[in-house]
């Protein structure tokens, strides 16, 4: 690897050419998200929906090893489950719509959990744990679901197809776990998806090229995996993406990659950088106003400021 020739045909344009992965930022626009309140009134009668809401979550905590279980000493038979730690309900009432056991070392599986008993569920986050065994495929039961964070976690097997069904899903991260096998096409169905986090994994097979459906995702974090083929050119209809890092896989297809970046409108040919596709560069600039950061074959960051570029060349 030769070192930095800083050729300075634009002031402080600063571009690597490596090839195979690519990975750049554009400055994020905050996107709004609903909150919803966390407050329980002990209001309403504790049987039916509600009491199968209580009755799932102590049949999930009776199967997480003790340590767990003395961690979650609150949830007992009889007391208002919206006062249990981790759990929030919606204002008026006490349907459960918030799961929040990041970093409270649990472990244990997610098998035992009945999701169908939570259909109100607006986020459900046990980033943190440690938490083994597969994801089940009734998680997609979740159907209002908007968040799921089961990231940094030991979680294994494969993602279930059934993931698929949790259309009103906004942020999905199952990163930092062992989940193998590929990267379910019914990801595809996850349309209101912003952000997607499936980094450090152990996920092979291609891109499916289903992933172009998500036009509202801005985040797309693939890197730390074993994925194999072509960048898909669908990538290029994520118009809304802000943020996608592919870097750290087997990838192949350096000219399909720079091509996806041409659809994008980053106007970047080829890695041969010579003075024709800095010129390029620049179209990009005037394209992507807000293009912070590039970084090709994992290694290599180019910055960019709103009004200054540095290229480099290797
Ligand atoms: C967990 O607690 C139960 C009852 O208190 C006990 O029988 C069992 O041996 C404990 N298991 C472990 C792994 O400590
Ligand atoms: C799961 O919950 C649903 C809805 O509350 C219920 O109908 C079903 O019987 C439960 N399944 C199990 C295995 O407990
Ligand atoms: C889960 O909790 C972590 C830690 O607070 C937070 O960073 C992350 O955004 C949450 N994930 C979701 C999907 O809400
Ligand atoms: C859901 O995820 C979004 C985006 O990561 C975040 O802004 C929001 O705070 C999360 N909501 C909850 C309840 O964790
Ligand atoms: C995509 O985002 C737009 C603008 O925020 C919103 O109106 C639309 O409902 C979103 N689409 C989906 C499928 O969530
Ligand atoms: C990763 O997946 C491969 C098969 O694709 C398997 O042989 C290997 O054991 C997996 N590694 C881990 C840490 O799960
Ligand atoms: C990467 O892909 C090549 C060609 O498809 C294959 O021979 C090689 O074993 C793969 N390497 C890894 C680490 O998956």
């Amino acid at each position: 690897m030769t070192p930095l020739a800083a050729k300075t045909l634009l002031p402080n344009l600063f571009v690597s050419c490596q090839g195979l992965f690519v990975f750049f930022v554009i400055l994020s626009s905050v996107f709004p998200f609903n909150s919803t309140a966390l407050s329980s009134p002990a209001t309403g009668k504790d049987v039916g929906e509600e009491g199968m809401q209580a009755a799932a979550l102590l049949a999930w905590k009776a199967n997480l090893d003790n340590q767990s279980q003395s961690l979650l000493s609150s949830w007992v038979v009889g007391s208002n489950h919206c006062n249990w730690i981790g759990i929030g309900c919606k204002r008026a009432g006490r349907v459960i719509t918030h799961i929040d056991l990041k970093s409270y070392g649990l472990r244990g599986t997610l098998s035992n959990l009945n999701f169908s008993s939570l259909p109100h569920l607006l986020s459900f986050n046990v980033t943190k744990n440690s938490l083994y065994g597969t994801i089940p495929s009734s998680i997609g039961s979740l159907s209002s679901l908007t968040n799921l964070s089961l990231s940094a976690n030991h979680l294994s097997g494969s993602i279930p197809p059934g993931i698929g069904q949790l259309s009103n899903l906004k942020t999905l991260e199952l990163n930092e776990n062992q989940i193998g096998g590929p990267i379910p096409k019914e990801i595809g169905s996850l349309i209101s998806l912003i952000e997607l986090f499936l980094h450090s994994n152990n996920l092979s097979g291609p891109i499916p090229t289903s992933i172009g459906n998500l036009l509202n995702l801005t985040t797309l974090f693939l890197h730390r995996n074993h994925l194999s083929g072509s960048i898909p050119k669908e990538l290029g209809m994520l118009r809304s993406l802000i943020y996608l890092r592919l870097a750290i896989n087997n990838l192949t297809g350096s000219l399909f990659t720079l091509a996806f970046l041409e659809t994008l409108g980053l106007q970047y040919a080829h890695c041969d950088c010579g003075t024709s596709q800095i010129m390029k560069m620049k179209g990009l600039k005037q394209k992507k106003a807000h293009l912070i950061e590039i970084q090709v074959n994992g290694g290599t960051v180019a910055a960019f400021q709103e009004e200054e570029m540095v290229v480099e060349f290797r």
